[in-house]
């Protein structure tokens, strides 16, 4: 690994290690630490850590798992392979299957404009706007039926199964929304129809000069129409506006990576994520 690379793959780890830690606190476990959220919401799962001097071992894994069970969270590991090379043969000795996800991050000469791989406008949602609620509400509807429906390939869930994966956000969560966007550590996006209502969306997280791209999807009944690769090269030209200087985002499998290159992403690495059962993707 050369400097410049060995840099990359350090200010991936320090971001990594970040983003939990404004809702969560931490137990550590000999070279691996549990994000453990304070209050609701999705639960996170437990890294390498960033100080630890050698690699996680299968003890440490062993005794994480135990306390995620105890805690009733699931038994989830994240790590960057080419951080953490050894972690791979001991999660899968542990009997976690591990989702080898390709790791990509943003040649920002290489951008394409959303416009370009789309017809549909994308829009960033404004947190000071009157329907900011409704549309993180759609947002989440449309991932929710998105990721329910893995891979890449049209089906027949449009916008009645988004209506009917509609919630009202609970108070804290749209406040915790609201004020991450507002606090720029959060950029949400959102494709509609004037016939359809929302059909894609995505949502970036931000730690100082660093983004994460994530969540993109797309109905099933909307896809193959450019509307993943748009949502994802508006989210990053917001991000580059806003003065991000690393945008990166892990892809689910290698199909999925081919949209994420259209749009001007380029694989560096991959990104694990063990857990009990087969994994996402
Ligand atoms: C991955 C996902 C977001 C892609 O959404 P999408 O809107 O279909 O994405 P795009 O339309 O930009 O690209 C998909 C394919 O359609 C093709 N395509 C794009 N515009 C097209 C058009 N106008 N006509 C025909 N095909 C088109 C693309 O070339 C791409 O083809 P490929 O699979 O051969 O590379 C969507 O399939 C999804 O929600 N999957 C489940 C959730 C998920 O895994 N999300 C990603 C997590 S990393």
């Amino acid at each position: 690994m050369t400097s410049t690379q060995k840099e990359l793959f350090d200010r991936l780890e320090r971001f990594y290690d970040a983003v939990p830690r404004d809702v969560a606190h931490t137990e550590e476990f000999g070279g691996l630490v549990l994000f453990v959220r304070d209050g609701a919401g999705w639960p996170f799962y437990a890294r390498p850590r960033l100080d630890a001097t050698e690699s996680p071992s299968a003890a440490d894994v062993a005794d994480v798992r135990q306390r995620q069970r105890e805690l009733g969270l699931p038994e989830v590991f994240e790590w960057v392979h080419e951080n953490h090379p050894d972690l791979l043969a001991v999660a899968r000795s542990a009997g976690l299957a591990v989702l080898e996800a390709p790791l990509m991050v943003l040649d920002r000469d290489a951008l394409l404009p959303a416009d370009r791989l789309a017809s549909l406008p994308v829009r960033i949602l404004d947190p000071t706007a009157p329907g900011f609620a409704a549309d993180i509400a759609a947002r989440r509807a449309v991932a929710a039926v998105g990721f329910a429906a893995p891979g890449t390939a049209v089906g027949g869930a449009g916008p009645a199964a988004r209506d009917t994966a509609l919630i009202e956000l609970p108070l804290d969560a749209l406040d915790e929304e609201r004020n991450r966007t507002i606090s720029g550590h959060r950029v949400s996006a959102l494709v509609e129809t004037p016939a359809e209502g929302a059909v894609a969306s995505g949502m970036a997280l931000r730690v100082d000069d660093v983004a994460e791209i994530a969540g993109i999807a797309t109905l099933p009944s909307a896809r193959r129409r450019g509307l993943g690769a748009a949502v994802t090269a508006a989210l990053a030209r917001q991000l580059l506006d806003d003065g991000t200087d690393l945008v990166f985002l892990s892809a689910g499998s290698e199909e999925i990576a081919r949209v994420y290159l259209r749009v001007g992403f380029r694989r560096i690495g991959t990104a694990c994520i063990a857990e009990p059962t087969p994994v996402r993707g």
